[in-house]
C-alpha cells in the first residue's frame, strides 16, 4: 500500500474514523477466534458519502476492501486476511435509523445499526421489525442482509433476505446506487437488490435498506416440549400448523446433549422439566388482533400431541419471564459449546421431510470416522435446518481434536446433507471457512454465473477478496 493511502483515508473519514493500531486487533480477529487478520488501515465511515469517497480511494489503488458489520459471523467473511494489505471497513459509524413509516409499515436503516436497535425503533411505534437471534445485541443489520441471515423466526416471516424492500448499496468504485425504494410490488427489470443480499460484501457494501415491519404480536404462547424423536418433532410441526395455522412463528429443536451443554455453562438455566429425555421442541405461536383463541389453541395442540405420542413430556410458559427462561435453554446452546472448548459447527439445510435420514446419516458417518466424538444437534426444523455440531470425546483435548478430525467430520456432515439434496449452508454463509466447499460442489454452470456477476459488478475484484468465490 503506498505511503499516502492512509493520510488520504484519514483526510476522508477524519481522525474519529480511522482506527490506530492498538485499538484494531478487536476487528481483525473473528467471533470464533478462527481467523487472525492484518489491516492496513481500520476505517469506519461516518456516512454513505464517505464510504462511498473511502471506497473510490481504494479501488483506484487496487486495494482489497473487507466489509466488517458487528463481527459476529461464523464463516470468517468479515476478516481480512494476513497480508496486511487491504482496508478494514467497519460499517458502526453508519447507525441512523432513518425513518420508521407506521402505515407503510417499513423503517429505514443504515448498515451499522445494531439489530436489538432496530426492533426497539420499530416497537417503539408498535411495529415488529421480525428477523431475530442469539447475537441480535450485537450484530448490525448490515451484515445481516449480507450474510442473509435466518434464525428464530425464518417460519413465520423468512430470512432476512425476504424482508427487504429496498437497499442502498455503494459499488466497489465509490459509486452509489440508490435503489432505497419502499415499494411492495416493483417489476422493472432484474431485482437488483437480491444480489447484494447474501453476497458477504462480494460485490459492494450496503450502506442502508428498507426492511418490511408487521404488526406487534399481542398475544405469544411459548411451549417447551419433550418429543419422541426427531421424526415426531416433524409430525408434531405438521400438527401445529394444522391446528394453529400460520401463526406458529418459531419450531426449534433442541437434543439433551445439546440442552446439557446450555445448562452446565450457565448456572442460572434450569431444566424446566422433571425428567430428562432426548429431543425437546421449543415452539412459540404468537398472534396480533384477534388474538383470543391463541393459548387454548396451543394448550390443545400439546394435549393432541400427547395423546398421539408425539410428545412425552412439556410445559406451556406462563408468564413472560417464564418465556424467557425457555428461549435462553435454546439461545445459549451455542454458549455452552464454546464454554465446553468449542465444536465442529455445521449450518445444514434439508427439505423438512428429510430431517429424521439426515440426523440418521449425519449421525453414521461422523461415527465412522470419529466414532468417540460427541454430538450437539440443534437448530430451526421449522426451517429444515440443523446445527449437527461435533464435539471432542469427553476428557479429550477440543482443538486438538478439531485439527485431527475436523475435516473429516465436517466431510461426513456435509456429504450426509448433499446425498439428500440438502445445503453446506443454510443461514450462516460461505466466507473464506466454506469458499473452497462452494467450488467443489457447486454446479460449473452456477459458478461461472456468479463468477460473471462478480465481474460485472467487481472487475478489478478488490471486493472482500477470497471471500464466497
Ligand atoms: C443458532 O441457531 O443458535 C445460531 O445459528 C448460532 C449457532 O449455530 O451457533
Ligand atoms: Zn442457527
Amino acid at each position: 500500500m503506498d505511503a499516502g493511502l492512509r493520510e488520504r483515508l484519514l483526510g476522508i473519514v477524519g481522525p474519529q474514523g480511522l482506527v490506530d493500531d492498538a485499538a484494531a486487533e478487536r476487528y481483525l480477529t473473528d467471533e470464533r477466534n478462527r481467523y487472525h487478520g492484518r489491516a492496513a488501515a481500520v476505517v469506519l465511515p461516518g456516512s454513505t458519502r464517505e464510504l462511498a469517497a473511502v471506497m473510490a480511494l481504494c479501488h483506484a489503488a487496487d486495494v482489497g476492501m473487507v466489509p466488517q458489520g458487528g463481527n459476529t459471523g461464523y464463516c470468517g467473511g468479515a476478516t481480512p486476511n494476513a497480508s496486511g494489505e487491504e482496508v478494514l471497513i467497519v460499517l458502526s459509524r453508519l447507525n441512523r435509523v432513518r425513518a420508521v413509516d407506521p402505515l407503510s409499515g417499513t423503517i429505514t436503516v443504515e448498515a451499522g445499526v445494531v439489530l436489538a436497535d432496530a426492533q426497539r425503533a420499530a416497537a417503539e411505534h408498535g411495529l415488529l421489525l421480525p428477523l431475530s437471534m442469539g447475537s441480535e445485541g450485537s450484530c448490525q443489520i448490515g451484515g445481516n442482509l449480507s450474510t442473509n441471515a435466518g434464525g428464530l423466526a425464518v417460519l413465520r416471516y423468512g430470512t432476512a433476505r425476504e424482508l427487504v424492500l429496498g437497499l442502498e448499496v455503494v459499488l466497489p468504485d465509490g459509486r452509489i446506487w440508490d435503489g432505497l425504494t419502499a415499494l411492495r410490488k416493483d417489476n422493472t427489470g432484474y431485482d437488483l437488490k437480491q444480489l447484494f443480499l447474501g453476497a458477504e460484501g462480494t460485490l459492494g457494501i450496503i450502506s442502508a435498506a428498507v426492511l418490511k415491519l408487521f404488526p406487534m404480536p399481542a398475544a405469544r404462547e411459548t411451549a417447551w416440549l419433550a418429543v419422541r424423536d426427531l421424526e415426531a418433532a416433524c409430525a408434531l410441526l405438521r400438527l401445529a400448523r394444522q391446528v394453529v395455522g400460520d401463526v406458529v412463528t418459531s419450531f426449534e429443536y433442541v437434543t439433551r446433549p445439546s440442552l446439557e451443554l446450555a445448562l452446565a455453562a450457565m448456572s442460572r438455566l434450569r431444566d424446566p422439566l422433571d425428567a430428562a429425555y432426548e429431543h425437546y421442541v421449543l415452539l412459540e405461536c404468537s398472534a396480533s388482533g384477534a388474538t383470543g383463541a391463541l393459548g387454548e389453541a396451543v394448550s390443545g395442540l400439546f394435549e393432541s400431541a400427547l395423546e398421539a405420542g408425539l410428545a412425552e413430556d412439556g410445559v406451556i410458559a406462563a408468564t413472560g419471564v417464564h418465556r424467557a427462561a425457555l428461549w435462553a435453554l435454546r439461545e445459549n446452546v451455542p454458549a455452552g459449546e464454546k464454554a465446553a472448548g468449542g465444536s465442529v459447527k455445521h449450518d445444514v439445510s434439508v427439505a423438512i421431510a428429510r430431517l429424521p435420514e439426515l440426523a440418521a446419516r449425519a449421525a453414521a458417518a461422523v461415527a465412522a470416522v470419529a466414532p468417540a466424538a460427541r454430538l450437539s444437534v440443534y437448530g430451526h426444523i421449522g426451517d429444515g435446518n440443523l446445527h449437527f455440531n461435533v464435539l471432542a470425546p469427553a476428557g479429550a483435548d477440543p482443538e486438538a481434536f478439531r485439527a485431527a478430525h475436523g475435516e473429516a467430520v465436517s466431510a461426513a456432515v456435509h456429504g450426509a446433507a448433499a446425498a439428500l439434496a440438502g445445503s453446506f449452508s443454510a443461514e450462516h454463509g460461505v466466507g473464506q471457512l466454506k469458499r473452497d466447499l462452494l467450488a467443489a460442489t457447486e454446479s460449473s454452470l452456477a459458478l461461472e454465473i456468479m463468477r460473471g456477476i462478480k465481474h460485472v459488478l467487481d472487475p478489478k475484484g478488490v471486493m472482500n477478496p477470497g471471500k464466497v468465490l
